[in-house]
């Protein structure tokens, strides 16, 4: 990365990494199976022809100067799931804003029993720990204000993108899924331990199932996006939100009230809430103090406790 678009010679890489050329050469085959573009020239050495938009440490750590995120980056090319890896890691001790990043995900985990397609290098896939001191009965606003930051994120890469949040925590663009949110704890009765929130991003998909209802950056722009730029843009703006929650008093009042304004889920939609097997329909009259969905009914107003909020 400190010599790109510099040819180096493999006996140069070799005496820096303190390994032979034949190691060199096993290592740049390797990170070209990971599509990182290195050109190699017989007579003089290796080139990297562009910066790969890849989640390094080395990339992001820079750009994160100053946020809890900054230090602790870890980066996978493949895994399971980063929130699975986040949660052994939390449990085992690791601190407050450790970052777990993937190219790929084998068995990425969405909410409920649903899985998370994590192809490689299109999306971002990525988990973070938290270490708040809230109880148990916080985190569903929280998670609500990941989704904000998620949202303001999106915005601040590309004005011209407007996203829209589902309760509790989809972003959808035109309807369509472009983020899933995974919050996951480990808690007592009245005080978290940790959290874990995995962010899942569809950046620069070219396609979905069409039965998926998902979309990515990339298709609803028409161009390419720096994975690296909107993974920066995210973790700062949950440095941001997470801090104005963790500090201020009226956090929770000001995360209703701004997600009621920037979601058209909220108030007046006609939905029909899927729920522990069962169903209803209603239209929705915005969230409780706890940021729980009130939803009007035939039988009066109902709380959204879990469930699947689809629009009638
Ligand atoms: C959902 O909408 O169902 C939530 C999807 C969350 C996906 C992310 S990708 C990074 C992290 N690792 C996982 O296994 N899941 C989350």
């Amino acid at each position: 990365m400190q010599h790109a678009t510099v040819v180096v010679s493999g006996t140069k890489i070799a005496q820096e990494i303190s390994s032979s050329r034949s190691e060199v050469w096993r290592l740049i085959q390797q990170l070209r199976g990971l599509g990182v573009d290195v050109a190699g020239h017989p007579a003089t050495g290796y080139q990297l022809r562009s910066v790969p938009d890849l989640l390094l440490p080395e990339i992001l750590r820079p750009l994160l100067r100053g946020t809890r995120f900054a230090s602790d980056v870890h980066h996978f090319y493949k895994i399971g799931s980063t929130n699975t890896a986040a949660m052994t890691a939390a449990a085992d001790g690791a601190p407050e804003g450790s970052v777990f990043l993937a190219e790929e995900q084998t068995a990425g985990r969405g909410r409920g029993a649903n899985t998370w397609q994590s192809q490689r290098s299109t999306g971002i896939y990525c988990s973070v720990i938290l270490r708040p001191m809230l109880p148990p009965s916080d985190v569903l606003t929280l998670s609500l204000a990941v989704g904000l930051a998620v949202q303001s994120a999106i915005q601040q890469v590309d004005s011209r993108v407007k996203p829209d949040l589902k309760w509790p925590n989809d972003v959808l663009i035109e309807g369509k899924k472009v983020c899933g949110i995974l919050t996951e704890m480990n808690a007592e009765a009245t005080r978290v331990r940790y959290i874990v929130v995995g962010i899942g991003v569809n950046v620069n998909q070219a396609s979905f199932p069409k039965e998926l209802q998902a979309t990515s950056l990339r298709l609803e722009t028409g161009s390419e996006w720096s994975r690296v730029e909107l993974a920066a843009a995210l973790l700062k703006s949950l440095d941001r939100e997470y801090r104005q929650f963790t500090e201020n008093s009226d956090a929770r009042e000001s995360v209703v009230q701004r997600f009621t304004a920037n979601s058209s889920w909220i108030l007046g939609k006609k939905v029909r809430i899927e729920e522990n097997g069962s169903a209803f329909e209603g239209t929705t009259e915005g969230l409780d103090a706890r940021g729980f969905l009130q939803v009007r009914t035939a039988h009066g107003l109902q709380t959204v406790l879990s469930g699947t909020v689809r629009e009638r």
